[in-house]
């Protein structure tokens, strides 16, 4: 046997072995999903509480629907749908796949129904189990490629199933429990706020295109960028901070608020961060375990920008750029409060003395960087290239991941991006001051 063949085998075998270990990393994204579906009742999977809320059926389709997409129709042979209609209602976004059926009436179709959507996710698995199990040869690269994407995709949506779940069942004046078993959250007191100097460079942010592990292409290309000195602090605002410029009036006065922020302010009412329940006794915090005492040493949540931005500008400081925040990560523990600790909710972090802590899980960050495209940035080839490019106007970058984020799923290069207005998210801040 000439070395040629014996290597060609070789590789052979490796690729095999490679994509059994796929087939297991997409079994074990997909149970997650379903686990964290599991507590729900029927009736919860088919509400839609606001337009950027999807109802909890919906995402379980969707997420199988990426899969026929953009690997079982390409790619699997003898691939046969199981309604061809599906592949209209539940395309999110890709306008170059098809016409998408509209975000705002995601929750009127009721049916297929839930069960037959669990049927369709069963439907996708077998096929995918078929498709990775004996994958065309010449298709192997781009079959594991996208398969890493489609998980990474589930992943994004476990954590918005846990927003959107969370959302859902706070339209109920009764604060249903979605789990009453979740990790209890400890007595820990959060340390005392300090500052962290960082020295003026140039810096490299975001991710080499072909580095070894996954990122989405919007974290690429890794760049050079001149960083001034700055401060940063050593771990996100608490809930006590944030009484603090409630009680100072920081909803009243508009001088600390952008325009956009002061007007959303007035329309919408706000007096506190979302599911912030005032009762005679005090604040109460609507969360996934029902409705709890507010707890003052955990990091802040589910404010917007304009909320973080003045908080910011009342306290003499202000958000970091992503790039500053990216430049602490590095330097930063990365365990932290994520979805595997069972919280569901931010929890007081530890000490940490020599960098900024709690850089990751427990709340995204935002930053004062609006999301744009770094530079020589390229979208993915073809419709995948609608996942993240599209969306770059009008939304501000958020970094290090939540207390609903898979650990996996996050890095220090890791960029999440919402509307300035919107606090559904798992969201908070951390400031930063010039040097
Ligand atoms: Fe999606």
């Amino acid at each position: 046997m000439s070395l040629l063949v014996e290597r060609k085998r070789d590789s052979a075998f490796e690729e095999i072995q490679h994509t059994k270990e796929w087939l297991r990393s997409y079994q074990r994204v997909r149970a997650a999903t379903e686990a964290l579906c599991a507590p729900l009742c029927k009736e919860d999977y088919v509400v839609q509480s606001m337009a950027d809320v999807s109802p909890p059926k919906w995402h379980i389709a969707h997420v199988s629907w990426f899969f026929e997409a953009f690997l079982l129709t390409p790619f699997h042979a003898s691939y046969c749908p199981l309604d061809s209609a599906y592949d209209f209602l539940f395309n999110s976004y890709y306008e170059t796949h098809g016409t998408p059926f509209p975000r705002p009436h995601r929750g009127l179709i009721s049916r297929p129904t839930v069960d037959d959507v669990y049927r369709y996710r069963a439907h996708i698995d077998n096929a995918m189990v078929e498709l990775l199990s004996n994958p065309p040869a010449e298709h192997v690269n781009d079959i594991l490629h996208r398969v890493e994407l489609g998980l990474n995709h589930e992943q994004q949506h476990q954590e918005l199933l846990a927003m959107d779940i969370k959302h859902i069942l706070s339209q109920n004046p009764l604060f249903p429990v979605y789990r009453s078993d979740l990790s209890p959250a400890s007595d820990q007191q959060a340390e005392p706020l300090r500052w962290h100097d960082f020295a003026a460079d140039v810096r490299y942010i975001g991710r080499e295109v072909h580095a070894d592990g996954f990122a989405f292409d919007n974290e690429t290309p890794r760049h050079r960028q001149f960083v001034e000195a700055f401060q940063l602090s050593s771990r996100p605002v608490t809930n006590a901070e944030f009484l603090a410029f409630m009680q100072a009036g920081g909803y009243e006065h508009p001088d600390y608020w952008l325009s956009d922020g002061w007007q959303t302010v007035k329309q919408a009412g706000w007096k506190a961060p979302l599911y912030w329940v005032k009762r005679d006794d005090g604040w109460y915090h609507m969360t996934l375990g029902g409705l709890v005492p507010v707890d003052w040493q955990a990091p802040v949540s589910h404010v917007s920008f304009y909320e973080a931005d003045a908080f910011a500008c009342w306290a003499g400081a202000r958000l970091p750029t992503e790039a500053e925040w990216e430049v602490a990560a590095r330097e930063a523990n990365s365990e932290g409060n994520f979805i595997e600790q069972d919280y569901l909710r931010p929890v007081a972090g530890g000490v940490s003395e020599d960098a900024p802590g709690q850089m990751f899980g427990d709340v995204w960050e935002w930053t004062g960087s609006a999301y744009r495209p770094y530079p020589g940035f390229k979208p993915l080839p073809g419709s995948l290239g609608e996942y993240n490019g599209k969306f770059m106007s009008g939304q501000m970058v958020l970094r290090g991941g939540c207390c609903a984020t898979p650990q996996a799923h996050i890095r220090a290069t890791y960029r999440n991006f919402f509307p300035p207005h919107a606090r559904w998210a798992f969201s908070g801040f951390r400031l930063a001051k010039d040097v």
